[in-house]
């Protein structure tokens, strides 16, 4: 598809596929011609419908209302201030595998991969740990995807979110207004006292790196894990012999977490000699951009210590990704332990079960000694 039909359009989902890596990036830079906002071009007197105030946050907004949400919060996700969270998260990690079995087997996705993010979120938004299995809960009633395509099973699903979408806003409504004239450092506190942004947009903020922050880094950390096992890295990395931090990008080229992202044309535009309308929907596939050969030497293969690695896993743009250095930080540190505190891992590489619009795995049992 990426050679012989670089921009196509799909009559049965009726949206455009855009799979070269220059017009992904292309796109994401062009904020004027293709918008972020989801509901562009939709009736917007129509409203949520349901008591929660619309939550408006950066990642479905251009700018300059993109800015203005972003702004307050920019400075506290830069690398000098992430690096200050380090011995936190080196904290946190310790103790989840202090946690784990010494021996035997054990779930690395239940176990470690989807706990350590959801906590270190929990840790910088200021969540009090009693809060925290609720948090890992509603989060992923969020991302749930249905079991099969019944309608029952869709609705289930969607009645799930709605719920965990509705306690997960109530929840911070209430902790923003507890902490608003307070001086504590967490992200709630921010949020709570930047005039930057109304109420609803305060609890779109939280619920927003939840959201954006969790199950990406878990699916890093997996993908990460499955790479290494799978291609035989793994005591390479651990020894130092492979840089574990090239390493960990060339995880995000190869296996990105997220596969891809939409925008909506504001304007009838050109892309790559397609004609593009004012109202399309266009779907970024950063997974086939991250493995376009025009870019990446012999891209299907994982080369762990792949230099210069430009891949997109990121995104790229106004809106690319807040958490980026936090989320390399964190995986940085977790591989480290996590390889040091076990000799080996032998991961069971024969159960995969790829998840299908998230890129990661429902289980990955480890075997360690
Ligand atoms: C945006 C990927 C971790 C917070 C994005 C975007 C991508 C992405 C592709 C762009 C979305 C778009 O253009 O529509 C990832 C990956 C992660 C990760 C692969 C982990 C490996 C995190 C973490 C946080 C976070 C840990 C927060 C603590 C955000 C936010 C945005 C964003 C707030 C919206 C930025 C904006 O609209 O200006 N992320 N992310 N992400 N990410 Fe991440």
């Amino acid at each position: 598809m990426r050679r012989e039909a670089p921009v196509h359009f799909d009559e049965q989902r009726e949206m455009w596929d855009v799979f070269r890596y220059e017009d992904v990036k292309h796109v994401l830079k062009d904020h004027d011609a293709f918008t972020a906002n989801r509901a562009f071009g939709a009736d917007e007197s129509a409203g949520s419908g349901d008591d929660m105030p619309m939550l408006q946050t950066m990642i479905t907004t251009d700018p300059p209302e993109h800015d203005r949400l972003r702004g307050f919060v920019n400075d506290r996700f830069q690398p000098g201030a992430v690096r200050e969270y380090q011995p936190q998260v080196e904290e946190m990690t310790k103790n989840l595998l202090n946690d784990l079995p010494d021996e035997g087997t054990f779930d690395f996705v239940d176990e470690f991969s989807i706990p350590l993010p959801v906590i270190v979120i929990a840790e910088l938004l200021g969540i009090p740990d009693d809060r925290r299995d609720q948090f890992r809960e509603w989060s992923n009633a969020l991302v749930a995807r249905p079991e099969d395509d019944t309608s029952e099973e869709i609705q289930r699903v969607q009645r799930e979110q709605e719920r965990a979408q509705k306690e997960m806003g109530r929840y911070f409504a209430t902790l923003l207004a507890e902490r608003q004239g307070g001086n504590g450092d967490d992200l709630i506190t921010l949020a709570a006292n930047t005039e930057a942004l109304n109420r609803g947009e305060r609890i779109g903020f939280c619920m927003l790196l939840l959201l954006a922050g969790n199950i990406t880094t878990t699916n890093l950390l997996t993908n990460a894990i499955w790479a290494f096992e799978a291609h035989g890295v793994t005591d390479a990395v651990r020894t130092g012999e492979v840089d574990r931090q090239l390493a960990i990008e060339e995880v995000l080229r190869y296996r990105s977490p997220i596969q891809s992202l939409k925008r909506i044309a504001t304007k009838d535009v050109e892309l790559n000699n397609q004609q593009v309308q004012a109202g399309d929907v266009v779907t970024l596939w950063l997974g086939a951009a991250n493995r376009d050969p025009e870019i990446f030497d012999a891209p299907e293969t994982f080369r762990p210590e792949r230099h210069p690695n430009r891949h997109i896993a990121f995104g790229t743009g106004v809106h690319f990704c807040l958490g980026a250095h936090l989320a390399r930080m964190e995986a940085d540190i977790a591989l480290n332990y996590l390889l040091e505190h076990f000799e080996r891992l032998d991961a069971d590489l024969s159960e995969l079960q790829p998840l299908n619009f998230l890129h990661g795995l429902e289980s990955l049992p480890c075997e360690v000694r």
